[in-house]
């Protein structure tokens, strides 16, 4: 076993329980934030159903950020839609026997990763060239943006250029989920792919890509326009009406 292969081993145990720890807990303080208004955004639904209709459509279509910036929707939508795609692809690395529909999806994840880094660049470049994103920019915004795509160059170099041996990543991969330990191949490209990965599960929970869960606890979106009919009372704001 080289030290690459223990060093990568380790890295990923520690990246993982970082990542799914990390994450589970930041979902749970969303979920003990009180939201003590009734504040959604209106036009908005009136029953539950309709809630779970436009949550559904803001996953899926980022419906208001198409109301807002038409530009930032063509970029934003493509990267995410492409990186859904092309992490869908990357199942067959964890799964065996691999899913059906995973293995159905494979052909669509290769042009999913060049519209993953298309959205990126635009994003990117968005960033730069509308003065009032440029304003508010951080280093932080950018190098979410410089990780990512650093991400999907990697990817697409081992794809096209400089071919990793993807039957001993995948063992690898197999074999670290059940404490089987496997050697990765000695292959610069998929070291730099796999560190960047590993840096990306490790920031996620304390960076703004927690956007993702962060939609659904959002009141703006997730609260029904019923004020009339259903009094809007936070679970704390009960407990002090009933010391009273
Ligand atoms: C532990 C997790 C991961 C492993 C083991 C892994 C491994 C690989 C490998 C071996 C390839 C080359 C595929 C080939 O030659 O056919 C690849 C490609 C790629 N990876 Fe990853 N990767 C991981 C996570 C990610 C993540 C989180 C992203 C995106 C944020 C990503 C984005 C890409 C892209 C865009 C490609 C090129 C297109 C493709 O082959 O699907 N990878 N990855």
């Amino acid at each position: 076993m080289t030290a690459a292969t223990i060093a990568y081993a380790l890295l990923f145990c520690g990246a993982s329980l970082v990542f799914a720890g990390g994450l589970a807990y930041r979902i749970y303080d969303y979920a003990r934030t009180p939201a003590p208004l009734k504040i959604p955004t209106t036009p908005a639904p009136t029953t539950r159903r309709g809630v779970a209709l436009r949550l559904a459509r803001e996953v899926v279509l980022f419906e208001s950020l198409f109301r807002s910036s038409l530009w930032t929707w063509v970029f934003g939508w493509l990267f995410h839609a492409g990186l859904a795609l092309v992490l869908i692809r990357h199942l067959r690395y964890f799964t065996e026997p691999v899913w059906g529909w995973v293995a159905f999806a494979q052909p669509f994840g290769i042009y999913a990763a060049f519209a993953m880094a298309a959205g990126l660049a635009g994003l990117w470049v968005r960033r730069f060239a509308v003065a009032r994103v440029r304003y508010i920019s951080t280093p932080s915004d950018h190098l979410m943006l410089a990780l990512l795509l650093a991400i999907a160059a990697s990817g697409l170099a081992m794809k096209y250029a400089a071919h990793t041996d993807v039957v001993a990543v995948k063992a690898f991969f197999l074999g670290l989920m059940v404490a089987d330990w496997q050697p990765l191949p000695a292959d610069g490209v998929l070291y730099v792919h796999l560190a960047l990965v590993a840096l990306l599960m490790l920031i996620f929970p304390f960076s703004k890509l927690l956007h993702a869960p962060g939609l659904f606890f959002s009141p703006t979106r997730n609260q029904a326009d019923n004020p009339r009919e259903r009094r809007h009372l936070a679970a704390w704001a009960a407990k002090l009406e009933h010391r009273k």
